[in-house]
């Protein structure tokens, strides 16, 4: 894997954006936010690599292949709130990393206020739709730039 490669990960019932609370989530579905997020890394010179996966081992599988490239973007859903496994492994990793949601999970109920991906990450990105994909993207690429140059 090249090293301006960035993989943007999401957790579970991400598949279902578009369909599944729309007024929460918004009419974006996933693939519509992978062609966003490929066009925006293009202008910043990196390729993308796009998963999704609703199994806890599965994203854990994911971000150990991310170690390879130059940073992380992650939306782990749920298991933002519950997975010491993820932790562990986002933990693992020595590339810059930003959460991303595309909800506000603080205005939300109590139990989405925790999240131990936040507690790995440079920053998080929460209540600007898709666009918190796109935002996170210009965030990676400036960290990336004061780091390497
Ligand atoms: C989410 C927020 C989480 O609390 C929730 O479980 C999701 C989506 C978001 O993008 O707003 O699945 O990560």
């Amino acid at each position: 894997m090249s090293t301006n490669t960035i993989h943007i990960l999401n957790g579970p019932n991400l598949n279902l954006l578009g369909e599944r609370e729309v007024a929460i989530y918004g009419i974006d579905s996933l693939d519509d936010i992978e062609h966003m997020c490929r066009e925006k890394a293009g202008t910043f010179g990196y390729e993308v690599v796009f998963l999704q996966g609703n199994g806890e081992g599965e994203l854990v599988d994911m971000v150990h292949k991310a170690r390879t490239g130059s940073g992380l973007i992650i939306n782990a859903g749920a298991y933002s709130h519950t997975s010491v496994a993820l932790y562990d492994a986002l933990m693992a990793l020595n590339i810059p990393i930003v959460e991303v949601h595309l909800s506000n999970p603080q205005r939300r109920e109590d139990f989405r206020h925790h999240s131990y991906v936040a507690k790995t990450a440079v920053g998080s990105i929460c209540g600007f739709g898709a666009h918190g994909y796109s935002l996170a993207l210009e965030a990676v690429a400036s960290v990336l730039k004061q780091t390497n140059g």
